[in-house]
């Protein structure tokens, strides 16, 4: 057990008299396809080693007591009193919330013994992953607990069952309409792998990562600029917009449909200019994600890289989800040319950026650009390196 499972475990005991089950729920990386989860493409994320540890235990009473180790705060709520709330308590209601949906829609006798939560549990947890640094703390919170009352409950359900709970959850209490993908990679992580989701069938290959020589480093801005959720859900919109007109139009009923960004051009009139941007950043997104999936199967790292400064590129000005902070560390790398790909990653407005670079060089270039980034913004940032693991489960 590491120290930080073992904080967990250590403050739940202290706490409760069970004995509890630990869990680990890793949060994720992104190789390339970011913002087209929720757009029919191909997303390439990892689960890492950095998540939540979560301590859960039924406890036979009404009411479910929360303790946030990092957060250093406690929430007692009975079982039938379940609403939304702000910050982290968003978070864990919201799953809370999604399994006593779950007993209303599913009948009695289809799976166990029947839904709905019976009782409620103690729980205590915490981690190592960085909010708002776009490395999905939120689909770690959310996928240890869900995974935990699973098990604990016995309810039966299967890790994408588990995943698209979560994703729900995370639409409703908290608010963020996010797509699959930071869901799908915290139940489906596999050590060493990347995988290859197909975001309009649900489905997934792996393959195997094969650095060698090159090492991925993230890098966070220490930023979270407060207009990424409300931006994500506008983002969403615009896409959504822009597809309604392709309908209507031309019969288009998926940006999958679209086999290069040409195809957009006789549209460019009937839309509003951000919306044709945000469409052409997701038509190209998705054609460059299945290019880059092919060269990662290749080990073609040296293209694979250039396809990932190109997504920044269409992040920054197309999607316009990056930020001064992301657009300076990414530009710091492609000025290094040991530094083969790097980008911003995950909703944007701040967090990380990803890069893959010579090992050799690695060194050298955080130092440098960690003096750049501080003389620019007087904010040092935070170097996170990451090894790829297996996805929620049960730690001893
Ligand atoms: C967030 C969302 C994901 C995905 C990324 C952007 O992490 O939770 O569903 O849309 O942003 O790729």
């Amino acid at each position: 057990m590491n120290t930080i499972a073992s904080k967990v475990n250590d403050i739940f005991k202290e706490n409760f008299s069970s004995t509890p089950h630990l869990y680990y729920s890793p949060g994720r990386i992104n190789f390339i396809g970011e913002h087209i989860d929720y757009n029919d493409g191909f997303v390439m994320p990892a689960a890492i080693d950095k998540g939540v540890y979560y301590a859960i235990a039924l406890n036979n009473t009404d009411e479910i007591n929360f303790h946030s180790v990092d957060f250093d705060e406690k929430l007692t709520v009975n079982i039938r009193d379940i609403k939304k709330m702000t910050g982290w308590k968003n978070y864990v209601l919201s799953v809370v919330n999604e399994f006593l949906i779950k007993g209303l829609e599913l009948p009695f006798s289809t799976r166990g013994e029947g839904l709905g939560l019976r009782g409620g549990f103690d729980c205590v947890f915490g981690g190592n992953i960085a909010n708002g640094a776009g490395i999905s703390s939120s689909a770690a919170v959310e996928g240890g607990l869900a995974f935990g009352i699973n098990e604990l409950f016995k309810f039966g359900f299967n890790r994408k069952e588990l995943a698209l709970l979560c994703q729900r959850a995370e639409h409703n209490f908290p608010g963020v309409m996010c797509g699959i993908m930071d869901q799908y990679a915290n139940m489906f992580g596999k050590k060493d792998h990347v995988i290859l989701l197909d975001c309009r069938s649900i489905e997934h290959q792996y393959f195997p990562l094969k650095l060698e020589g090159y090492e991925i480093v993230l890098i966070n801005t220490k930023v979270h600029h407060s207009l990424a959720s409300s931006e994500y859900n506008v983002r969403r919109k615009q896409c959504e917009e822009g597809l309604e007109i392709l309908k209507k139009e031309k019969g288009i009923n998926s940006f999958r449909d679209i086999k290069i960004p040409e195809e957009l051009l006789p549209f460019k009139d009937k839309m509003a200019d951000k919306v044709y941007d945000r469409c052409k950043y997701v038509v190209e997104e998705i054609i460059r994600t299945q290019q880059a999936a092919k060269l990662l199967q290749q080990n073609n790292l040296i293209e694979f890289g250039k396809l990932m400064f190109e997504t920044h590129d269409g992040l920054s000005k197309l999607y316009e989800v990056s930020c001064k902070e992301l657009d300076f560390l990414v530009e710091k790398a492609r000025e290094n040319k040991d530094v083969i790909g790097a980008r911003m990653m995950g909703g944007g407005f701040g967090g990380c950026t990803i890069n893959i670079i010579k090992k050799e060089s690695v060194k050298d270039f955080l130092s440098e650009t960690t003096i750049a980034y501080q003389k620019k913004f007087q904010i040092d940032p935070e170097i996170i390196e990451v090894g790829i693991e297996n996805g929620t489960r049960e730690i001893i």
